[in-house]
């Protein structure tokens, strides 16, 4: 089924509760592609019931022409689930922007131990703010056992578990992994305003990522951020806003390796006006 408000949502997750059902939920800003889906599939494995929600969240975006950009497809997006699941397991959750805010459109803050003044947060001011506004929200509502979000997202992923940890909500945070085109580049619902040309020069972006894991193996920190930084000089269809190699647990950069930590190179490169964002484990 498909609800649009709150309302709805709670009296139909106070019945699953009533029957001690399990709830697997996968929030979504819609545009759905093969990576949502394989969320969702991995929430059907160990739930009764999926809920999916459907919403381009307002405060997280920190500039307005990205927001009014993002691509919005619900009918469409209800298809390709109902394609993918069984309709009687799966409620689908589409708000409008006042069914969530009211009339204030916004966030409240949230403090994340230093996760959230890195990489994304560092860059898109009140991004995470807006993140943790809308995932408290959804969390009350859906009350879910298991929630699901992409590595694709690795920053906000660290960042989801430390929210439910200091709301002490009783919900699992299941991470899942990038799941990418043919050709290598990490499925987003950005890539739709990429032309077919750029589609093609953006695997540039997991090549970089590839070359700095195997420099990684021999050579420091330092030398491989520098290495991949001169790729990006020398190419001129992308423009690198920051490549970063940090601890997957703190995501503070860091400039020498221990070897208890484990890294992950993160990358933002920018195409055609559009920012596409990827990661990948180094050891
Ligand atoms: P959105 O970008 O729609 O992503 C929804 C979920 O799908 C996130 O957990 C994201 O990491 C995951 N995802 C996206 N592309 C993926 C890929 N190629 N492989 C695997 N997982 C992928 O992230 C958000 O929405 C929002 O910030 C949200 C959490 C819904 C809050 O508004």
């Amino acid at each position: 089924m498909v609800l649009q408000t709150h309302k709805e949502l709670s009296s139909q997750i106070e019945s699953l509760k009533n029957e001690s059902l399990r709830i697997g939920f996968v929030p979504t800003m819609g545009a759905l592609h093969a990576g949502h889906i394989s969320l969702m599939q991995e929430a059907m494995k160990s739930n009764d019931v999926l809920v999916v929600s459907i919403f381009v969240n307002p405060t997280q975006f920190d500039n307005a022409s990205d927001l009014s950009k993002y691509p919005r497809t619900v009918d469409n997006d209800i298809d390709l689930i109902y394609k993918h699941f069984d309709k009687s397991k799966v409620i689908i959750y589409t708000p409008h922007v006042e069914d969530i805010y009211g009339n204030s459109t916004v966030a409240k803050s949230y403090k994340y131990d230093g996760l959230e003044q890195v990489m994304e947060g560092a860059n898109r001011p009140g991004h995470f703010d807006g993140v943790g506004t809308i995932l408290e929200f959804l969390f009350q509502k859906v009350q879910p056992d298991h929630a699901y979000f992409g590595e694709k997202d690795f920053q906000q992923l660290q960042i989801v578990k430390k929210l439910v940890e200091k709301l002490h909500l009783p919900i699992q945070i299941i991470g899942c992994p990038i799941k990418r085109e043919m050709n290598g580049l990490a499925m987003s619902s950005r890539n739709e305003r990429l032309s077919p040309k750029a589609r093609k020069e953006a695997i540039f972006i997991i090549q970089s990522l590839e070359k700095a894991k195997e420099h990684f193996k021999n050579h420091s920190i330092n030398d491989t951020v520098e290495m991949v930084q001169k790729l990006y000089t020398e190419n001129k269809n992308l423009e690198l806003e920051y490549f970063t190699i940090a601890s997957e647990e703190t995501l503070v950069p860091v400039k020498r390796k221990y070897h208890k930590h484990t890294y992950r190179a993160f990358i933002v490169a920018h195409l055609e006006g559009v920012r596409l964002i990827d990661n990948m484990r180094l050891s």
